[in-house]
């Protein structure tokens, strides 16, 4: 099987990016440009739910009309960045369960060490959206996927801003199944394991922590 990636490159989500690239963008405009992409990847991420038709009344006449079928979402933020992108999915999907997965990049192996774990009871039974800007190294991401499947999880597909050929690389590698939907693929990892060009810590670079 192989890794199915999905780059959106809507000239917004790039205009919106460019913006968050740069270093002078303060937190709060971070934040919120992350919040406006969130919501165009979900459009494209969630193109192929299913849909049943019900019959209502329009003010005019009767119809068939498409609404959402099958079992809820649920979408998991890898924490802390994670959040940044849950916030605007779930302003669309509001009826979506919440799962969320602590991992920290451990600096000297920049391997992926868990610290919180809280999933819905019947993630088996959801399509599971994952969420995390950053596929850097796959660590992280791997793990939580490897996680997700243990919880039972089968339909797990994977949202990050920005890609790293050696993220996807891993991916490929360990979790061919799931599809990943990216803004970008940028260029390379650097030594310290942080994108090139990218953007940057995307947790600090959220929350004004450096
Ligand atoms: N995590 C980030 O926040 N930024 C990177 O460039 C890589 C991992």
């Amino acid at each position: 099987m192989t890794q199915h990636v999905t780059v959106i490159d809507h000239p917004l989500v790039l205009h919106k990016l460019s913006l968050m690239r740069d270093k002078e963008t303060p937190s709060a405009v971070f934040r919120k440009l992350l919040n406006e992409i969130s919501l165009l990847l979900a459009y494209e991420v969630l193109r192929d739910l299913p849909l049943e038709t019900r019959t209502i009344e329009t003010p005019i006449t009767e119809m068939q009309a498409p609404f959402l079928s099958g079992k809820k979402l649920c979408f998991v933020s890898i924490l802390r960045a994670g959040n940044g992108l849950l916030a605007g999915m779930m302003d669309l999907v509001p009826s979506a369960r919440v799962g969320h997965i602590g991992l920290y990049r451990d600096p000297s192996t920049l391997a992926a060490v868990e610290y919180y774990l809280k999933l819905p009871d019947d993630i088996e039974h959801r399509p599971v959206v994952l969420v995390d800007p950053m596929l850097a190294t796959g660590n992280s991401v791997s793990a939580a996927i490897s996680r997700l499947k243990q919880a039972g999880a089968r339909d797990i597909r994977f949202v990050c801003l920005l890609a790293a050929p050696e993220g996807i690389a891993q991916l490929r590698e360990g979790h061919p199944d799931v599809p990943v939907f990216t803004a970008a693929i940028d260029s390379h990892l650097n030594d310290h394991g942080y994108i090139v060009p990218g953007l940057g810590d995307a947790g600090d670079r959220m929350f004004g922590t450096k």
